[in-house]
């Protein structure tokens, strides 16, 4: 089929950015608002993000008009009879979708493909409210639309051969890369980004480590292009809790119960950047405590020479009746603090990668040792990420876990591993995919830190994965691909 022209329902900050994505590949799209109001919001998305381009150089006044010209807005639905395709973006509310679907259905001619950009409704229920499902499909786009290389394009038991390939194809067009998927909430990359993002939100809710901290253990430590937070607010509060409730409706996994933070959120209208205030631009993360004047150090566990030598290099004393304790390597570190005269200096160290500290104080960690410890790490370039004595800390305890997600999701034969990888990294922008990661890391490691995890919190998704175990038993570094 020949995509000409196309519609996209809403206009929102995903519409907006999915209907420049048509335009800017030569389509000519209609776009379609409720109302005047909600049209003019629309039009100020396509006009910002283009404007912004062209004071960045890469498109020319004359581009951007061109791009503009090729769409038209309305408020009409009956305008969209002669598209080749209708993309949905309206709010993730199943009865708005079905209704606007069955409307679509009367209005566009027969051949109109229909696509929904849900985050994690099912697209099956969507199809078989209209006359067509064989030609329903999902599409759906990443925030920022105009940027995420990955579109997820899900068919469903009732879509007719080739749909999906065809939109593939389309999705091709449009510069980005099509990763075929089956119709389960959150297909691939909701279903493992949500997860850890409201385990973010449940580590905050907890205490065990603040805001910034977490969004710098993320970004510094494993390379993300955005901390949790930053992302949750980018995403929009909303849509972030209306996709967990939907993960939760179909797993019932405890995990996957929105975070009281996000539901508090929400509530207070406050969704992220959209509405100008969400996890960030919220109240002030207290000021950081004076400077601590403890000059002397001892350093203890794997790999504390190392560490020993570049604090020494940095002027500070190493002493064996050091004020403050660097304990490296294993936890809990309580049990290690425990066994020194002045358990009080005791602070855990993990350092990830090259320039992040985690400082794990304990129960018995003096304020003095906590302040110097992360003095400490600073003078020596590092940047400190302040959390309590918990498995996995914070960066172990968020990557793990979805890292073990990515394996069922593969060994329930949802997604290959390439797929998968391809899907993270396209979609988030992450460095690498899970898969990637995992084989970085070491597989013995994850399942060892995963054990970690399972034995502290006895939260079963934690357990390793059956496969994980068996790549680790079986000597593999890496999963198999075909
Ligand atoms: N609209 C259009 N273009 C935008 C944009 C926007 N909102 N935000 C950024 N850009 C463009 C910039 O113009 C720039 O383009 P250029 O390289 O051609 O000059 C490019 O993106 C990079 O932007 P910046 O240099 O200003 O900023 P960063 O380097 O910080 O990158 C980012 C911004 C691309 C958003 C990056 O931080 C990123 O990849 N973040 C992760 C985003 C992510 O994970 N998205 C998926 C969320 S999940 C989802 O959407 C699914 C849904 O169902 C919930």
């Amino acid at each position: 089929m020949a995509f000409d022209m196309v519609g996209v329902v809403g206009l929102g900050t995903m519409g907006a950015g999915i209907a420049e994505v048509f335009a800017r590949a030569g389509l000519r799209v209609i776009g379609v608002e409720a109302d005047a109001e909600a049209l003019a919001r629309g039009r100020g998305h396509l006009e910002r993000s283009t404007g912004r381009a062209v004071d960045k150089g890469k498109l020319t006044g004359g581009e951007r008009d061109e791009i503009l010209g090729r769409i038209m807005l309305t408020t009409s639905r009956e305008d969209l009879r002669e598209v080749d395709l209708v993309v949905e973006a309206i709010p993730e509310i199943l009865e708005y979708k079905i209704s606007l679907f069955r409307d679509l259905d009367r209005i566009c001619k027969p051949e109109t493909v229909l696509a929904t950009n849900t985050s994690s409704l099912p697209v099956t229920a969507v199809a078989a409210a209209t006359g067509r499902p064989g030609q329903v499909v999902g599409m759906h786009f990443f925030n920022p639309a105009p940027v995420m290389k990955l579109v997820e394009v899900v068919g469903t038991v009732v879509t007719a051969e080739g749909m999906v390939q065809e939109i593939s194809g389309l999705a091709r067009r449009l510069g980005k890369t099509p990763v075929a998927v089956g119709d389960r909430a959150g297909f691939v990359v909701n279903r493992l980004l949500l997860p850890y993002l409201n385990h973010a939100a449940w580590l905050l809710e907890q205490g065990v480590a603040r805001r910034d901290d977490i969004d710098a253990a993320m970004t510094l430590g494993v390379g993300l292009p955005m901390g949790p937070f930053t992302l949750l607010d980018l995403i929009g509060l909303d849509t972030a809790y209306e996709v967990m409730g939907t993960l939760f409706d179909e797993t019932r996994d405890r995990r996957h119960a929105p975070a009281p933070p996000l539901r508090e959120l929400v509530t207070a209208g406050l969704l992220g950047r959209k509405s100008g205030r969400g996890f960030h631009d919220g109240p002030a993360t207290p000021a950081e405590p004076e400077k601590s004047k403890i000059t002397t150090v001892r350093v203890l566990g794997e790999g504390g020479a190392d560490l020993a030598d570049r604090l020494a290099a940095a002027g500070f004393q190493l002493s064996d009746d050091a004020d403050v304790v660097l304990q490296l390597g294993d936890r809990p570190v309580i049990e290690h603090a425990v066994r020194l005269e002045r358990p009080e200096t005791m602070v855990g160290v993990h350092l990830v990668g090259s320039r992040v500290a985690e400082l794990a104080a304990t129960v018995l960690t003096s304020p003095e040792a906590a302040n110097a410890a992360r003095d400490l790490t600073k003078a020596i370039g590092l940047t400190p990420v302040e959390c309590r004595d918990r498995a996995g800390f914070v960066v172990d305890a968020l990557l793990y876990p979805y890292l073990n997600d990515a394996v069922r999701m593969y060994a329930a034969g949802y997604a290959s591993a390439d797929d998968i990888d391809a899907a993270m990294r396209l979609g988030c922008g992450y460095p690498a995919g899970p898969f990637e990661m995992l084989e970085t890391i070491g597989p013995a490691r994850v399942r060892d830190g995963l054990r970690a995890l399972y034995a502290e919190y006895r939260e079963p998704a934690y357990a390793p994965a059956p496969l994980l175990d068996q790549l680790v038993t079986a000597g593999l570094r890496a999963f198999p691909r075909p």
